[in-house]
Protein backbone atom coordinates (compact mmCIF):
# COMPACT_ATOMS: atom_id res chain seq x y z
CA UNK A 1 0.00 0.00 0.00
CA UNK A 2 1.44 3.61 -1.18
CA UNK A 3 -0.20 6.31 0.61
CA UNK A 4 -0.09 9.79 0.43
CA UNK A 5 -1.98 12.15 3.78
CA UNK A 6 -2.79 15.49 2.51
CA UNK A 7 -4.37 18.03 4.83
CA UNK A 8 -3.56 21.88 6.08
CA UNK A 9 -1.61 22.20 9.39
CA UNK A 10 -3.55 20.56 11.68
CA UNK A 11 -6.27 18.94 10.18
CA UNK A 12 -4.62 15.51 11.71
CA UNK A 13 -2.91 13.72 9.53
CA UNK A 14 -0.48 12.97 12.52
CA UNK A 15 -3.02 11.66 14.22
CA UNK A 16 -4.46 9.44 11.49
CA UNK A 17 -1.17 7.87 10.73
CA UNK A 18 -0.80 6.83 13.89
CA UNK A 19 -3.75 4.78 13.28
CA UNK A 20 -3.15 3.42 9.67
CA UNK A 21 0.61 2.93 10.48
CA UNK A 22 -0.79 0.10 13.62
CA UNK A 23 -3.23 -1.26 11.24
CA UNK A 24 -1.60 -1.62 8.30
CA UNK A 25 2.14 -1.24 9.39
CA UNK A 26 3.81 0.71 6.53
CA UNK A 27 6.37 3.00 7.90
CA UNK A 28 4.86 6.33 8.57
CA UNK A 29 7.01 8.92 6.62
CA UNK A 30 6.20 12.62 7.85
CA UNK A 31 9.21 14.84 6.51
CA UNK A 32 8.06 17.45 9.39
CA UNK A 33 9.13 14.69 11.90
CA UNK A 34 12.58 14.31 9.86
CA UNK A 35 13.28 18.02 10.09
CA UNK A 36 12.28 18.80 14.18
CA UNK A 37 14.84 14.99 14.73
CA UNK A 38 17.66 16.87 12.56
CA UNK A 39 17.09 19.65 13.97
CA UNK A 40 17.20 18.25 17.43
CA UNK A 41 20.46 16.09 16.73
CA UNK A 42 22.27 18.78 15.23
CA UNK A 43 22.82 17.57 11.88
CA UNK A 44 23.96 19.58 8.49
CA UNK A 45 19.87 18.77 7.16
CA UNK A 46 18.85 20.00 10.76
CA UNK A 47 20.71 23.52 10.42
CA UNK A 48 19.69 23.95 7.13
CA UNK A 49 15.75 23.53 8.08
CA UNK A 50 15.96 25.09 11.20
CA UNK A 51 15.41 28.65 10.08
CA UNK A 52 12.20 27.52 8.05
CA UNK A 53 10.91 25.81 10.48
CA UNK A 54 10.48 28.50 12.63
CA UNK A 55 9.20 30.85 10.29
CA UNK A 56 6.93 28.63 9.20
CA UNK A 57 8.01 28.85 5.79
CA UNK A 58 8.43 25.36 3.47
CA UNK A 59 12.17 23.89 3.25
CA UNK A 60 13.43 24.25 -0.32
CA UNK A 61 11.85 21.57 -2.53
CA UNK A 62 15.24 20.39 -3.26
CA UNK A 63 16.45 20.08 0.21
CA UNK A 64 13.13 18.36 0.64
CA UNK A 65 12.58 16.07 -2.08
CA UNK A 66 16.39 14.59 -1.67
CA UNK A 67 15.69 13.29 1.95
CA UNK A 68 12.54 11.54 0.37
CA UNK A 69 14.41 10.20 -2.33
CA UNK A 70 16.40 8.99 0.10
CA UNK A 71 14.12 7.47 2.58
CA UNK A 72 11.81 6.15 0.10
CA UNK A 73 14.85 3.82 -1.23
CA UNK A 74 15.32 1.94 1.79
CA UNK A 75 13.95 -1.81 2.73
CA UNK A 76 11.41 -1.13 4.56
CA UNK A 77 9.22 0.89 2.23
CA UNK A 78 9.10 -2.26 -0.22
CA UNK A 79 6.10 -3.43 1.67
CA UNK A 80 4.69 -0.27 1.16
CA UNK A 81 4.60 3.72 2.89
CA UNK A 82 2.48 6.29 4.25
CA UNK A 83 4.05 9.74 3.48
CA UNK A 84 2.43 12.67 5.60
CA UNK A 85 2.88 16.51 4.99
CA UNK A 86 5.07 15.34 1.76
CA UNK A 87 4.29 16.83 -1.63
CA UNK A 88 3.37 19.88 -0.13
CA UNK A 89 4.29 22.00 -3.80
CA UNK A 90 3.51 20.98 -7.84
CA UNK A 91 7.95 20.38 -8.26
CA UNK A 92 8.07 17.88 -4.85
CA UNK A 93 4.73 16.20 -6.64
CA UNK A 94 6.46 15.52 -10.17
CA UNK A 95 9.63 14.44 -7.78
CA UNK A 96 7.55 11.86 -6.08
CA UNK A 97 6.30 10.80 -9.58
CA UNK A 98 9.81 10.61 -10.90
CA UNK A 99 11.25 8.64 -7.40
CA UNK A 100 8.10 6.27 -7.77
CA UNK A 101 9.10 5.30 -11.05
CA UNK A 102 12.44 4.87 -10.09
CA UNK A 103 11.44 2.49 -7.61
CA UNK A 104 8.73 0.82 -9.83
CA UNK A 105 6.02 1.68 -7.34
CA UNK A 106 2.54 3.38 -7.92
CA UNK A 107 0.51 5.44 -5.38
CA UNK A 108 -2.91 3.91 -4.56
CA UNK A 109 -4.46 6.74 -2.33
CA UNK A 110 -4.02 9.82 -1.65
CA UNK A 111 -5.91 10.83 1.36
CA UNK A 112 -7.18 14.32 1.70
CA UNK A 113 -7.99 14.73 5.74
CA UNK A 114 -10.47 17.91 4.76
CA UNK A 115 -11.06 20.52 7.78
CA UNK A 116 -12.31 23.92 7.41
CA UNK A 117 -10.12 26.70 8.11
CA UNK A 118 -11.44 28.43 11.50
CA UNK A 119 -10.66 25.49 13.78
CA UNK A 120 -7.20 24.76 12.70
CA UNK A 121 -5.77 27.43 15.10
CA UNK A 122 -7.66 26.10 18.11
CA UNK A 123 -6.05 22.54 17.15
CA UNK A 124 -2.35 23.63 16.76
CA UNK A 125 -2.45 25.79 19.80
CA UNK A 126 -4.15 22.90 21.98
CA UNK A 127 -1.50 20.29 20.57
CA UNK A 128 0.52 18.38 22.53
CA UNK A 129 3.11 16.20 21.73
CA UNK A 130 5.04 13.32 23.46
CA UNK A 131 9.21 14.13 23.17
CA UNK A 132 9.77 9.87 23.34
CA UNK A 133 7.61 8.17 21.28
CA UNK A 134 6.03 11.40 19.09
CA UNK A 135 2.40 10.62 20.66
CA UNK A 136 0.03 13.62 19.89
CA UNK A 137 -2.56 14.96 21.98
CA UNK A 138 -5.09 17.30 22.72
CA UNK A 139 -6.16 19.04 25.59
CA UNK A 140 -9.54 19.60 24.54
CA UNK A 141 -10.27 16.71 21.99
CA UNK A 142 -8.09 14.16 22.82
CA UNK A 143 -6.36 14.34 26.39
CA UNK A 144 -4.39 12.05 27.90
CA UNK A 145 -5.38 9.86 31.12
CA UNK A 146 -3.16 12.11 33.52
CA UNK A 147 -3.04 15.95 32.25
CA UNK A 148 0.16 16.34 30.72
CA UNK A 149 1.59 12.57 30.70
CA UNK A 150 1.98 10.66 28.05
CA UNK A 151 0.14 7.50 27.98
CA UNK A 152 2.18 5.09 26.75
CA UNK A 153 5.52 6.04 28.45
CA UNK A 154 4.60 8.64 31.15
CA UNK A 155 6.94 11.02 29.77
CA UNK A 156 5.84 15.17 29.81
CA UNK A 157 4.17 16.47 27.10
CA UNK A 158 5.71 19.38 25.23
CA UNK A 159 4.43 21.74 22.84
CA UNK A 160 5.78 22.04 19.80
CA UNK A 161 7.76 25.29 19.22
CA UNK A 162 6.31 26.58 15.89
CA UNK A 163 2.80 26.01 17.60
CA UNK A 164 2.53 29.58 18.37
CA UNK A 165 -0.12 31.73 17.02
CA UNK A 166 1.99 33.61 15.05
CA UNK A 167 3.58 30.53 13.59
CA UNK A 168 0.61 28.56 13.08
CA UNK A 169 -0.91 31.57 10.77
CA UNK A 170 2.18 31.68 8.67
CA UNK A 171 2.41 28.05 8.41
CA UNK A 172 -1.37 28.15 7.55
CA UNK A 173 -1.16 31.12 5.26
CA UNK A 174 1.55 29.25 3.14
CA UNK A 175 -0.11 25.64 3.31
CA UNK A 176 -3.59 27.22 1.79
CA UNK A 177 -1.85 28.83 -1.55
CA UNK A 178 -0.23 25.27 -2.71
CA UNK A 179 -2.93 22.63 -0.90
CA UNK A 180 -5.18 23.52 -4.02
CA UNK A 181 -3.08 23.01 -7.37
CA UNK A 182 -1.94 19.49 -5.46
CA UNK A 183 -5.55 18.47 -5.23
CA UNK A 184 -5.99 19.08 -8.40
CA UNK A 185 -3.28 17.24 -9.52
CA UNK A 186 -4.16 14.31 -7.95
CA UNK A 187 -7.79 14.59 -8.58
CA UNK A 188 -6.66 14.49 -12.26
CA UNK A 189 -4.76 11.18 -11.79
CA UNK A 190 -8.15 9.55 -10.10
CA UNK A 191 -6.27 8.52 -6.74
CA UNK A 192 -7.56 11.71 -4.87
CA UNK A 193 -9.92 10.69 -1.45
CA UNK A 194 -11.42 13.50 0.21
CA UNK A 195 -12.34 13.12 4.12
CA UNK A 196 -14.48 14.71 6.49
CA UNK A 197 -11.69 15.56 8.96
CA UNK A 198 -13.91 17.47 11.15
CA UNK A 199 -15.65 14.99 12.93
CA UNK A 200 -14.47 12.51 16.13
CA UNK A 201 -11.07 11.03 15.54
CA UNK A 202 -12.17 7.58 15.44
CA UNK A 203 -14.84 8.63 12.62
CA UNK A 204 -12.31 10.02 10.76
CA UNK A 205 -10.31 6.68 10.88
CA UNK A 206 -13.44 4.55 9.61
CA UNK A 207 -13.92 7.03 6.88
CA UNK A 208 -10.22 6.67 5.75
CA UNK A 209 -10.76 3.06 5.78
CA UNK A 210 -14.19 2.93 3.88
CA UNK A 211 -13.08 4.73 1.11
CA UNK A 212 -10.13 2.42 0.80
CA UNK A 213 -12.47 -0.39 0.93
CA UNK A 214 -14.91 0.94 -1.62
P1 LIG B 1 4.59 19.22 9.65
O1 LIG B 1 5.17 18.57 10.83
O2 LIG B 1 4.19 18.38 8.49
O3 LIG B 1 3.40 20.13 10.13
P2 LIG B 1 2.00 20.52 9.47
O4 LIG B 1 1.69 20.18 8.09
O5 LIG B 1 1.90 21.95 9.81
O6 LIG B 1 1.02 19.57 10.16
P3 LIG B 1 0.91 19.29 11.65
O7 LIG B 1 1.85 18.24 12.08
O8 LIG B 1 0.98 20.60 12.40
O9 LIG B 1 -0.60 18.83 11.75
P4 LIG B 1 -1.29 17.44 11.50
O10 LIG B 1 -2.18 17.54 10.31
O11 LIG B 1 -0.32 16.30 11.54
O12 LIG B 1 -2.24 17.43 12.77
P5 LIG B 1 -2.21 16.53 14.10
O13 LIG B 1 -2.58 15.12 13.78
O14 LIG B 1 -0.97 16.75 14.90
O15 LIG B 1 5.59 20.33 9.08
C1 LIG B 1 6.26 21.23 9.95
C2 LIG B 1 7.20 22.12 9.16
O16 LIG B 1 8.20 21.30 8.48
C3 LIG B 1 6.57 22.94 8.03
O17 LIG B 1 6.04 24.16 8.52
C4 LIG B 1 7.77 23.16 7.09
O18 LIG B 1 8.63 24.16 7.59
C5 LIG B 1 8.49 21.82 7.18
N1 LIG B 1 8.05 20.85 6.18
C6 LIG B 1 7.42 19.66 6.42
N2 LIG B 1 7.13 19.03 5.27
C7 LIG B 1 7.58 19.83 4.27
C8 LIG B 1 7.56 19.73 2.86
N3 LIG B 1 7.00 18.68 2.23
N4 LIG B 1 8.13 20.74 2.14
C9 LIG B 1 8.69 21.80 2.75
N5 LIG B 1 8.73 21.96 4.09
C10 LIG B 1 8.18 20.99 4.85
O19 LIG B 1 -3.46 17.19 14.86
C11 LIG B 1 -3.41 18.54 15.33
C12 LIG B 1 -4.13 18.64 16.69
O20 LIG B 1 -5.53 18.38 16.52
C13 LIG B 1 -3.63 17.60 17.73
O21 LIG B 1 -3.64 18.20 18.98
C14 LIG B 1 -4.68 16.46 17.64
O22 LIG B 1 -4.80 15.77 18.85
C15 LIG B 1 -5.95 17.23 17.28
N6 LIG B 1 -6.84 16.47 16.42
C16 LIG B 1 -6.50 15.61 15.39
N7 LIG B 1 -7.60 15.11 14.81
C17 LIG B 1 -8.68 15.67 15.47
C18 LIG B 1 -10.11 15.54 15.32
N8 LIG B 1 -10.64 14.74 14.38
N9 LIG B 1 -10.89 16.26 16.14
C19 LIG B 1 -10.34 17.08 17.10
N10 LIG B 1 -9.01 17.24 17.30
C20 LIG B 1 -8.18 16.53 16.48
ZN1 LIG C 1 5.02 8.90 24.69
Amino acid sequence: MHLILMGLPGAGKGTQAEKINEKYHIPHISTGDMFRLAIKEGTPLGKKAKQYLDEGALVPDEVTNGIVEERLSKTDCEKGFLLDGFPRTIPQAEALRDITTKLNKKLDYVIHVDVPEEKLLERLTGRRVCPVCGATYHVVYNPPEQEGICDKDGAELIQREDDTIETVQKRLAVNMEQTKPLLDYYEKQGILVTVNGDQDINKVFEDIQAEMNK
